[in-house]
């Protein structure tokens, strides 16, 4: 059966010494009590192989944040999935909308990010979700089903086997404004059956499809209860390990 998953993307927030104060922490309190599902730390590039060195991944799991679109050679600035691979990372973030609304990434761009991701042995979590304008339309189902086709749909069931999706509107993000569990419920067994339609119901049955946006430990019990919310992608609640403590112990 699929996987809970609680994950943390931590943006571009901590230097390297604070975001390595944070990771021991956190690995602390996850050894001390372990946790009843799989918990993961997105953080930015620099803090990766640090924090790789720290971690017991009996507890937690590492990833980054974004990975470039293009193998290697001459892209000055940019990050590819072979380096975060290298760095002892297991997961990368792509698709979240701030990167697709501020750096301009397309469907097209993410396919080739998240093909190279799989091609160098990394798991994706994939971010889909629609704007407050396209949920007062009652366009969420058609904008998420499209981010799907557009990006990851042409993968093997194989492939997919390494992907998690996030569902996460954008209404949501950093606004304090949580989707109710009922809002959030609907559009995730959606997605799982679009999942269904493409790849059996067995493959759907066996994703896992997190929720973000505002998540945090007083709406994560009543959120992850859903049948199809597999857990979460917490954004400012990750920041202080005893709040993101509270998120998984919600399980
Ligand atoms: P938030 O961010 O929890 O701060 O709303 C979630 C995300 O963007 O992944």
């Amino acid at each position: 059966m699929r996987k809970k998953i609680v994950a943390g993307n931590w943006k571009m927030n901590k230097n390297l010494q604070e975001g390595v104060a944070l990771a021991k922490e956190l690995n602390g309190l996850l050894v001390a009590d372990k946790p009843n599902c799989e918990v993961v730390i997105c953080t930015p590039f620099i803090h990766l192989a640090t924090v790789a060195g720290l971690i017991n991944n009996e507890v937690l799991q590492l990833g980054a944040e974004n990975c470039a679109d293009k193998a290697s050679g001459a892209y000055t600035g940019e990050v590819s999935a072979e380096m975060v691979k290298s760095t002892g990372a297991q997961y990368v973030i792509l698709g979240h909308s701030e990167r697709r609304e501020y750096y301009n990434e397309t469907p097209e761009i993410l396919k080739e990010k998240v093909d190279l991701a799989l091609a160098n042995g990394l798991k994706i979590l994939f971010c889909i979700g629609e704007s407050l304008e396209q949920r007062e339309a009652n366009q969420q189902n058609e904008v998420c089903k499209a981010e799907l086709e557009g990006s990851v749909f042409h993968l093997t069931p194989e492939q997919w086997a390494n992907v998690v999706i996030a569902y996460e509107p954008i209404w949501a993000i950093g606004t304090g404004k949580t989707a109710t569990s009922d809002q959030a419920e609907e559009i995730h067994a959606f997605i799982r059956s679009c999942v269904a339609e493409k790849y059996g119901q067995e493959v759907a049955d066996n994703t896992s499809i997190l929720y973000g946006g505002s998540c945090k430990g007083s709406n994560a019990p009543e959120l992850f209860a859903k049948p199809n919310i597999d857990g979460g992608l917490i954004g400012g609640a990750s920041l202080k390990a005893s709040d993101f403590k509270e998120i998984i112990d919600a399980f």
